[in-house]
């Protein structure tokens, strides 16, 4: 089928599900959803491929729902990454300017100086993400090409992954007969969806809280300034309630999303909910509070985590718009009241946004990350059509460095 706009797909390999999301986008920017496909996911564990089989099939399952729903072939996708093994530098590089006035060419250069750092031999560079430009001294400075100046320098986020989970994650997609157009890390791709322009620029510190990870990214005047990962999410949850419950952990998942809280002091006493018990043992009433106070430690506890991440960061004072919850987690009730007592900053939660189409299907945190890998996928392309027409690639994609790993 043929259609005028460009499609562009955004597959997020999550510990929890796998969600496969289609738009159409137009000449003016616009993006349409028109499909979405989801499975739950089996294969990975805290954002890692650990078993591949288990991957692929997931993620065929959640294609062929997409494809079946837009009405379209899909062949190439933009993936997530996201994990521990993930590491965040800020470094800095200098060149001196060919003619006293910047070009494209003397960013390329200065942005290349800035990556030449030591990584570990088993990781590779996955993003570049200017912060700003500095020419002979003068700071702060987004576009440079075309000023004049001798001495420029740029100051850089770098992002680096296991280049194994990488080529994991590759291959599960060539397996389903997919080329990877580009791998994004997931706290990037959900922050294109759910932060505004303003909060980058004022200062603001994502959360996305999924499955099996905490993802963090701070911005500050428009650019990325820290991105950490906390081993912990809403598999934790879960996992306290099976024990607290002593029931399965699919029953525990879905009384969690129904009755769940994290706010015990938000819960009527009275307020009871049946809990069906294993072993063909009949369901037991239990106050919802109970089950609150089981939820509510190990909500705190990845808040006081995610709050010495940022005081670490040295950004703390500057997160002026506050924080933003995402991911499937920040569902569960009372979260933002939470975060509200133990940041002390605003709080809200981030539903993907500056979309059209099917709206009300992807209007949830839990697929942030899904469209936020469509619309990285579609400024990027247009960044490198305005600046370099179709084909080249610039420092701010790891394109290059998917034909490294795979000697193309
Ligand atoms: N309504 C809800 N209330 C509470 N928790 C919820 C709700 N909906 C989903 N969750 C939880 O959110 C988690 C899944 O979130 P999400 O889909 O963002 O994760 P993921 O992207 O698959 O995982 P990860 O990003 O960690 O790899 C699960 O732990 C699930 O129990
Ligand atoms: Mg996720």
């Amino acid at each position: 089928m043929s259609r005028d706009n460009q499609i562009i797909v955004g597959l997020d390999i999550g510990t929890s599900k796998i969600a496969c999301i289609v738009a159409e986008a137009a000449e003016d920017g616009r993006i349409d959803i028109v499909g979405i496909g989801t499975h739950p996911s089996k294969g990975l564990r805290r954002g890692v491929v650990v078993n591949i089989e288990s991957t692929v099939e997931s993620i065929r399952l959640a294609i062929e729902e997409a494809e079946l729903m837009a009405d379209v072939d899909i062949k190439k996708v933009y993936v997530g990454i996201a994990g521990s093994h993930i590491r965040g530098y800020n470094s800095h590089g200098v060149v001196a300017t060919k003619n006293g006035e910047v070009t494209d060419e003397d960013v390329t250069r200065v942005v290349e100086a800035a990556k030449a750092m030591n990584i570990p031999a088993d990781q590779q560079i996955l993003h570049v993400l200017p912060q700003e430009y500095i020419i002979d001294r003068q700071d702060g400075i987004r576009e440079p090409v075309g000023m004049s100046g001798v001495r420029l320098e740029t100051r850089v986020h770098v992002i680096t992954g296991a280049v194994s989970s990488a080529q994991n994650i590759i291959k599960c997609c060539n397996r389903c007969d997919l080329d990877v157009s580009d791998m994004v890390l997931e706290q990037i791709a959900s922050s294109e969806a759910v932060l505004s322009q303003d909060e980058k620029d004022i200062g603001v510190l994502l959360v996305d809280i999924g499955g099996g990870t905490t993802d963090l990214a701070v911005f500050i005047d428009g650019a990325i300034r820290h991105t950490a990962v906390i081993p912990v999410g809403g598999d934790h949850l879960t996992n306290d309630l099976v024990a607290g419950l002593r029931t399965s952990a699919r029953e525990a998942d879905t009384l969690k999303k129904k009755y769940g809280s994290c706010m015990s002091s938000m819960i009527m006493s009275e307020e009871t909910v049946e809990v069906p018990r294993v072993g063909g043992r009949p369901p037991q009433s239990m106050p919802r509070q109970v089950m609150a106070q089981l939820l509510e430690p190990r909500m705190q506890e990845l808040f006081e985590l995610v709050r010495e991440e940022l005081d670490r960061s040295g950004y703390k004072e500057l997160v002026a718009a506050g924080v933003v919850l995402t991911g499937g987690s920040s569902l569960l009730e009372g979260t933002q009241e939470l975060a509200d007592e133990i940041f002390e900053l605003p709080v809200r939660i981030g539903r993907p946004q500056q979309i059209g189409g099917l709206v009300d299907v992807v209007n949830s945190p839990i697929y942030a990350t899904g469209v936020g890998l469509i619309q990285y996928g579609y400024k990027y392309r247009t960044e490198q059509q305005n600046r370099y027409g179709e084909d080249k690639h610039s420092g701010g994609s790891m394109f290059g460095s998917l034909k490294r790993w795979f000697g193309g």
